[in-house]
């Protein structure tokens, strides 16, 4: 049964076309209960754009509208992230993680990681800060991010490098003055420096496509985006992870999410953290 007095109609048959083809074409699934949530993320451009009308706006979807079927994919990723979320990954990769990619790529001192899933790009940022940390005296390292999402807007968020001032909680006032340059002009806004933004590329990629990059990547994160997926999809997309990532490489998901059934090629080697087998 609703629970809110809607201000559109939006019937148990509009949900069900939408969420199949969200699930179709992400992955991400969308059970009975998360009805209410697709309206609140939808309303608002079905009134601006479809005079309020859902039937309209799942016709544009079964049509193949291109531009409407991407602001659905847009509504309905749920973005949430921050600077240094999981503080323990960070700490496990200049800890463990570094020094031993150091050792074990010392002929071709090279290293890439992956930020599968950046969102609007703290994730990718806080790892650059971390390379920049352990390997800016090592001029003669190559090392560098990609960053990947599905939703175009977020990434060009993350693109930009710019942020409002109070997502920098997790910074000292010397942290923020090394990383971000503060505006001029709207001083509530900060600009990751260039320097950090060098490490990275990012790109529109759907996890549930072919990987097109022919890596290996040392590292890959994935964290808090197959809480979404159904098993089969998870499964598919660690067995394509582990094509990508060097034997012996990490993987790190996110703290409420398993490998456990889902993957024999990555073993458990800490909290979230797993490594693929040699
Ligand atoms: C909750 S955010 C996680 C951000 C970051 N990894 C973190 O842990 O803070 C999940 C991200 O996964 C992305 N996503 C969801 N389904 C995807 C798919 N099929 N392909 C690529 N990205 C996807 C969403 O757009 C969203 O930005």
């Amino acid at each position: 049964m609703d629970r809110t007095a809607r201000e559109f109609e939006f019937s148990d048959r509009h949900f069900s076309k939408i969420s199949a083809f969200v699930t179709a074409h992400t992955g991400i699934l969308l059970p009975p209960a998360k009805k209410d949530m697709v309206y609140s993320r939808l309303s608002k451009h079905v009134r601006k754009l479809f005079q309020g009308s859902f039937d309209t706006f799942c016709d544009a979807i079964e049509n193949g509208d291109d531009e409407i079927k991407e602001l659905l994919i847009n509504a309905i990723t749920t973005n949430l992230t921050a600077f240094f979320r999981e503080k323990h990954h960070f700490d496990y990769l200049k800890q463990y993680v570094f020094p031993e990619l150091m050792l074990k790529n010392k002929t071709t001192k090279r290293i890439r990681i992956w930020s599968a899933g950046c969102s609007t790009g703290e994730e990718p940022y806080s790892l650059a800060i971390c390379l920049h940390e352990f390997f800016n005296d090592k001029k003669d390292w190559d090392v560098k991010v990609l960053a990947t999402d599905l939703d175009a807007n977020v990434l060009e968020q993350a693109a930009s490098g710019i942020y409002a001032i109070e997502r920098l909680t997790q910074f000292s006032e010397n942290e923020k003055k090394s990383w971000f340059t503060r505006g001029k002009v709207n001083t509530d806004l900060v600009k990751v420096k260039s320097f950090l933004q060098n490490y990275i590329v990012f790109k529109r990629l759907n996890l549930l496509h072919t990987f097109p990059m022919r890596g290996p990547f040392d590292v890959i994160f994935c964290r808090n985006v197959i809480i979404y997926f159904d098993k089969a999809t998870q499964r598919d997309l660690f067995h394509r992870f582990s094509e990508k990532i060097l034997p012996g490489g990490y993987m790190f998901i996110g703290h409420s999410e398993t490998l456990f059934n889902i993957s024999e090629q990555f073993v458990s080697v800490g909290n979230t953290i797993y490594r693929r087998q040699s």
